[in-house]
């Protein structure tokens, strides 16, 4: 099993390229099943799970020709409507296939994701929303199987705000009879990336961005073209580990605007921040202060950044409270953090971080993505060699990370 070594103690300098967001990419390639025509992906992250969810739609029939960051899609033999559970348990975006098979083919099966480490994750919105457009659901053999003539329009409320839920039922409803209001509906920018790139196949979509979505229906999507956006919870990660190690960085290909709850979180900590077009540059003098943070849906502070921060208060100057209110079991980090000499109290969602001066390198295990990209900045801070094993977690959802971070400076390398 690969790991990776880390010198820490070298403030991270220069300039690094953003890829593009892994969570935008999942989506926006299984809207390739909605329609014949061709689907053309620009400004691809080379990605673990971007390799592994083209390799379910080629399952399902869907051809699919790669050059450097971009993959064409093409779904006119789409004729496997199934998700097999192989697959659905190594990423659970592999849940996105069942809203746009069944509305384009009237079937789909896709295995249940089960459990992952952050918690349960339940995809009962998915199905409850499907039921409302008419499909008819079965539970089999671990499998939901959804069936419906074509579904209807309908007004959906989400009890919580699902990311991948809205994501389903926005592509479902782009080829539905009729129109469908999503209500307490994800805001989060790579919801709207999709609904931009529906747009560009055809798609009728309105209030993406905001809480209530309408989508009316249209009888056929066509071929477009799509360039992903920037991933901002790799804008973010690299941004703290600057802030961390008293860094000066220029993240370019970036946005600003979808990063503001983090910017300013890193503002508080003590970093300047100058954003310039698609470029944000950072500086860091001195110990970084300690910033409280709670999780929320967008656009408050995202749970995928929390672990980073969790990371930067352990070696901050005074105490930070960091509440997790989207996940359930999101501080598998705390444990190997405290490996590593943070001081870190945990009581159901909520941690309090009292700063340390300095962490120590060891050997830690990455437990799941941004737990990993937190040990990984807790390494660049900490004392001597820390070594992360079980870094296939972080190229589920980091592109070459460690050439990165080895171009800004970092001693880190691949064992
Ligand atoms: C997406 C992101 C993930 C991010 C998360 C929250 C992708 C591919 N993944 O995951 O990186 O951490 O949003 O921003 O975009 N829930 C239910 N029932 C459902 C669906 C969700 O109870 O049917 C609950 C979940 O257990 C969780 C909360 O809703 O507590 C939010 O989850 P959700 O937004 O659905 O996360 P994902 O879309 O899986």
């Amino acid at each position: 099993m690969q790991k990776l070594a880390i010198q820490g103690g070298n403030p991270l300098q220069g300039e690094v390229r953003i890829s593009g967001a892994k969570n935008a990419a999942l989506p926006i390639m299984c809207a390739s099943l909605l329609t014949a025509e061709t689907l053309r992906l620009t400004n691809l992250p080379d990605l673990h799970d971007v390799g592994t969810m083209r390799k379910l739609l080629q399952q399902m029939g869907i051809t699919a020709k790669s050059a450097t960051g971009e993959i064409t899609f093409k779904g006119d033999k789409v004729e496997n409507w199934e998700a097999p559970y192989d697959m659905v348990k190594t990423m659970r975006a592999a849940i996105l296939v069942l809203g746009p098979l069944v509305t384009r083919f009237g079937d789909a099966r896709v295995s249940l994701p089960g459990g992952c480490a952050i918690g349960s994750r339940p995809v009962d919105l998915h199905i409850k929303g499907l039921q409302a457009m008419g499909a008819e659901i079965s539970i089999e053999h671990g499998y939901i199987h959804a069936k419906a003539k074509r579904l209807k329009g309908a007004r959906i409320f989400f009890d919580i705000v699902s990311v991948t839920g809205t994501e389903n039922l926005m592509m479902s409803a782009a080829l539905a009879d009729g129109v469908t209001v999503l209500e307490n509906s994800a805001r989060e920018p790579e919801v709207v990336d999709l609904a931009n790139c529906l747009r560009a196949m055809g798609a009728k979509i309105s209030g993406d961005g905001t809480d209530a979505i309408t989508i009316t229906g249209v009888e056929k999507l066509h071929g477009a073209h799509h360039r992903i956006m920037p991933d901002r919870i790799e804008s973010g990660t690299f941004l703290v580990a600057a802030t961390a190690t008293g860094g000066s960085i220029t993240l370019r290909e970036t946005r600003a605007d979808i990063l503001e709850t983090v910017l300013e979180k890193l503002t508080e900590a003590g970093a300047k921040i100058k954003v310039s077009g698609d470029s944000i540059h950072l500086e860091m003098n001195g110990r970084p202060k300690a910033v409280n943070v709670r999780t929320a849906p967008h656009p408050a502070f995202p749970t995928d950044m929390q672990a980073q921060f969790m990371a930067l208060n352990c070696i901050a100057e005074g105490s930070a409270i960091v509440i997790e209110t989207i996940f359930e079991n999101r501080f598998m980090h705390v444990q190997e953090l405290r490996r590593l000499g943070a001081h870190i109290d945990v009581e159901g969602n909520t941690s309090v971080v009292r700063g340390v001066d300095h962490l120590e390198g060891a050997t830690v295990m990455a437990t799941d993505l941004r737990a990993s990209a937190c040990l990984v900045i807790a390494g660049l801070v900490a004392q001597g060699e820390t070594v992360i094993d079980r870094i296939y977690h972080l190229d589920r959802g980091y592109e070459h990370i460690e050439a990165k971070l080895s171009q800004l400076g970092a001693n880190i390398r691949r064992l």
